[in-house]
């Protein structure tokens, strides 16, 4: 059994959204969804095996390692009860986190914490379930995304099939296939007001969810054609109106969620300004005000330096499609 294990796992960024639950306690998607793993925003997790007593969650950053909210801590303490339970092991944890990104921002902290954590426990208890468990007990955090960060490339989480479905993510393609970017333009870097573990369960009072629902089949076809092409031009388009329709449900939800910052709309702005100077670049949000701006690596220079040059833009992350997680031998604590 090994004693420590530090894992690092990534970020991943939504082309067609998982927005609604079928089982909000389980993170069942309403509907597949298709991402791309990211490289430069990770989480970084180190789990150790205690003899005893209680598990210990540690947050680290430049501050060094400290006690984090209870907010932050009772979502960790809870996936380790359901980890020890699933492996049916009375074993206790040490536990250091640390986010490359702001956290809970609309970045997917969650997502890359939540595998980190996951691939860093079931490390340190010397199992390896294979790549579906591995996804589905990442799922089971309650951030759902968290299934399709365990992989790198192009990935896609279908919806669960009927049953004790596990509801794994699969990649459908790996990071090598299409070597795209994503400029981040970072507009808010406070936590965002409402989870997207709520606005999951709000969705479906929107008069648009339904609506949405209908479209979603011909979208998801779109995107896996155009990702096994590499064709931007058709993938550009869907990933706009997704992002959208995403935040029209939210604002429409009962009650409402705003989560656009007035940067946001400079942004979108900005992307809209590069494709009339011919620079092919397309927006996504996911639960947040940040704005993710996808590209081919030959526009990266053109869309940073328009994105960096906005008021509202605190900073630019360059990123792009990453090879999933990876296990690290310097530890967090
Ligand atoms: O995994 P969660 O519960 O944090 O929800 C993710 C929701 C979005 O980021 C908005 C969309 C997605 O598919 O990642």
């Amino acid at each position: 059994m090994r004693a420590r294990s530090t894992v690092q796992a990534p970020a991943n960024i939504a082309f067609i959204k998982y927005w609604g639950t079928t089982a909000p306690e389980r993170a069942l998607p309403a509907n597949p969804s298709i991402s791309m793993t990211l490289r430069e925003c990770v989480s970084r997790c180190t789990v150790e095996l205690r003899d005893g007593g209680e598990d210990e969650i540690l947050l680290v950053d430049d501050e060094g390692p400290h006690v984090p909210p209870p907010a932050f801590s009772d979502r960790i303490q809870a996936h380790l009860d359901r980890l020890r339970e699933w492996a049916g092991r009375e074993v206790r944890f040490r536990v250091g986190t640390q986010n490359s990104f702001p956290a809970g921002a609309g970045l997917a902290s969650s997502a890359s914490g939540f595998a980190a954590l996951t691939l860093a426990v079931l490390r340190v208890l010397d199992l390896d379930p294979g790549p579906a468990q591995r996804s589905a007990l990442a799922r089971r955090s309650g951030s759902g995304s968290a299934a399709r960060s365990v992989f790198g490339g192009f990935v896609r989480w279908p919806v669960a099939d009927a049953g004790p479905a596990i509801a794994p993510a699969a990649p459908i393609a790996g990071p090598d296939h299409w070597p795209l970017r994503d400029i981040i333009a970072v507009v808010e870097t406070e936590p965002k007001a409402v989870s997207s573990l709520e606005g999951h369960q709000r969705a479906p009072g929107s008069p648009h969810y339904a609506r949405r629902q209908t479209l979603l089949p011909e979208r998801l076809e779109v995107v896996g054609t155009a990702i096994r092409e590499r064709s931007l031009d058709r993938l550009g388009p869907v990933l706009e109106e997704e992002a959208v329709e995403l935040h029209l449900i939210a604002m429409s939800s009962r009650p409402p969620i705003f989560y656009w910052r007035p940067a946001t709309l400079a942004v979108l702005e900005a992307v809209r300004g590069l494709r009339e100077d011919g620079v092919a670049a397309y927006f996504t949000m996911d639960a947040g005000a940040n704005v993710h701006v996808v590209c081919e690596p030959a526009e990266a220079a053109a869309v940073v330096e328009r994105l960096a040059a906005l008021p509202g833009v605190r900073r630019v992350i360059r990123d792009g499609v990453g090879p999933g997680p990876i296990e690290l031998d310097t530890h967090l604590i």
